[in-house]
């Protein structure tokens, strides 16, 4: 696998789901597990483009929905690297709702996953880092090596 640097922006991706009736709830909004499918789905294409290999999803942190998406409405989603670890990398989805017709957009939820690069044996691979450009990768980066420190000892404490 390439062990260059590999800049944040050629792995951002977009995503852009249209709200139907199968999607939706009760009330006529999304359901939360819904989101979260598409959330999983826009993250991992971004760690295997970034990796240039496959990658299974190892965790999600926190989820917390703000506003409602209703059918009708759009769910937009962008995933973009905030840092490499060894076979590990954080990903950071930002979702947001639009009504198309009101042309209005509003903050839904936002997340941050961590995605383990596998060979062909199912077994960790190394993944590219990531080049720093910016003072934004650097804080972004630097927030996430704090997260992992977060979440690997709420790891360890969780282990049998
Ligand atoms: C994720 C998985 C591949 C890690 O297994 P492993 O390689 O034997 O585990 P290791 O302890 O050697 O850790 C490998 C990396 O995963 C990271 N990791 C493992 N568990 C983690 C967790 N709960 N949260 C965040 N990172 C985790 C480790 O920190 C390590 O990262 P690093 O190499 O960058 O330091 C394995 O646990 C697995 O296959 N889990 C199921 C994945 C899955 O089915 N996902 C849902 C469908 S895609």
């Amino acid at each position: 696998m390439p062990s260059e640097p590999r800049s944040a922006r050629r792995s951002v991706t977009d995503m852009t789901e249209y709200v139907l009736p199968t999607h939706t709830n009760v009330y006529g909004t999304v359901f939360g597990g819904q989101i979260m499918a598409w959330i999983d789905l826009c993250a991992a294409i971004c760690a295997e483009r970034h990796c240039g290999a496959h990658a299974v999803t190892a965790g999600v942190d926190d989820l917390a929905f703000q506003r409602p998406v209703r059918v009708g409405q759009v769910v937009r989603l962008r995933a973009r690297v905030t840092a490499t670890f060894r076979s590990s990398l954080e990903i950071f989805v930002d979702v947001e709702g639009e009504d198309p017709v009101a042309g209005e957009r509003w903050p839904c939820v936002s997340a941050w996953l961590t995605f383990v690069a596998v060979g062909a044996d199912g077994a960790h691979v190394e993944v590219p880092p990531l080049a720093i450009e910016t003072d934004e990768d650097r804080a972004l980066r630097a927030d996430a090596e704090e997260r992992r420190r977060t979440r690997l000892e709420r790891a360890r404490r969780r282990a049998p």
